[in-house]
């Protein structure tokens, strides 16, 4: 891929234009922020490890100059306040959405083919926000959110058997906040049911920490987390430009899916060049369907709240 593009040079997006750096993913990556001299100076910080760490990767930054974005085949929008310790993610609504509507509406004017990857906090509805501002296919238009959580979840698995968290396979699904749904009944180590390795209260508590897993973070940073979500996105990234057909949850438009519609979510689904080509739909039992609606419910209220906004 010639071009992609990171919006935001805070943690998350340095870390996100890093790691695609890292991957060679592209000829190059352009940072762009709105504070001046800091995705220039990042940019160039990170342009320095070349040599060291074996990239061709071009990195560069801009302030606010998405002329130098154009024609990018993959967007990845991080822009946006972070978590203070307190907060919930909700709570950044009122700060991000205007952001996120702004930088989409730049990135679209100058790379109108570009797929989208949101990564800004609250993440299913600025997904949306951005799905409304860049009026382009939603399979175009997604978030980053499940890589992450089950990325927890899986360290979390790892360390408790002692065993290698690339063996560990799992799937969350639902909104990127307290509700997520974590699911045990898709766990596996490498095929070994985690339920046939561990004990449900142990299960349980894995579930629970991996739900809190961003606020365990920012109570011990005093902002929120970014070496994961930056390498999440990142991993979006490579499977959209080496059309990898990879499986992950992430945060779609459903229109029916788990009888949901009209709404971002997480979801499994298959990741290649076209962008979001399949959604997965799984048997849920009703436990875990319950959850999902439980957590679809808190998504519409804050979508709601978007709403009210009147920004679109
Ligand atoms: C987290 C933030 C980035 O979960 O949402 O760490």
């Amino acid at each position: 891929m010639n071009r992609i593009t990171v919006v935001g040079a805070g943690n998350v997006g340095a870390t996100c234009a890093n790691v695609i750096a890292h991957k060679d993913l592209a000829r190059e990556v352009v940072l762009v922020d709105i504070k001046e001299g800091v995705a220039e100076g990042k940019a160039l910080d990170i342009w320095q490890t070349s040599s060291i760490n074996n990239f061709n990767t071009r990195v560069t930054g801009v302030t606010n100059d998405y002329l130098r974005t154009k024609g990018s085949g993959v967007v990845v929008i991080t822009s946006g306040i972070p978590r203070k310790p307190g907060m919930t993610r909700d709570d950044l609504i009122k700060t991000n959405a205007g952001i996120v509507k702004d930088v989409t509406e730049k990135v679209v004017k100058y790379s109108p083919e570009a797929i989208i990857i949101v990564v800004s906090n609250p993440l299913d509805v600025m997904t949306y926000a951005a799905y409304k501002a860049a009026n382009k296919s939603a399979n175009k238009i997604f978030g980053m959110a499940g890589i992450l959580d089950t990325g927890r979840y899986r360290a979390f698995i790892a360390e408790a058997l002692n065993v290698s968290p690339k063996d560990i396979l799992s799937l969350s699904l639902g909104g990127h906040g307290n509700t997520m749904v974590p699911l045990p009944r898709y766990t596996s180590v490498n095929g070994i049911p985690i339920t046939e390795l561990l004990g449900k209260a142990e299960i349980d508590k894995i579930v629970e920490r991996t739900r809190m897993g961003g606020g365990e973070l920012v109570n011990l940073m005093g902002t929120s987390a970014w070496y994961a979500p930056g390498a999440a996105a990142a991993q979006m990234v490579e499977a959209i430009v080496d059309d990898q057909k990879r499986i992950f949850p992430c945060c779609a438009w459903l229109q029916g899916e788990y009888g949901l519609k009209d709404i971002y979510l997480g979801v499994p689904v298959k990741l290649g060049s076209g962008g979001i080509e399949t959604i997965f739909e799984l048997n849920l039992n009703d436990d875990e369907n319950k959850l999902l609606q439980e957590s679809a419910k808190e998504v519409k209220k804050v979508m709601k709240v978007l709403d009210d906004m009147k920004l679109f």
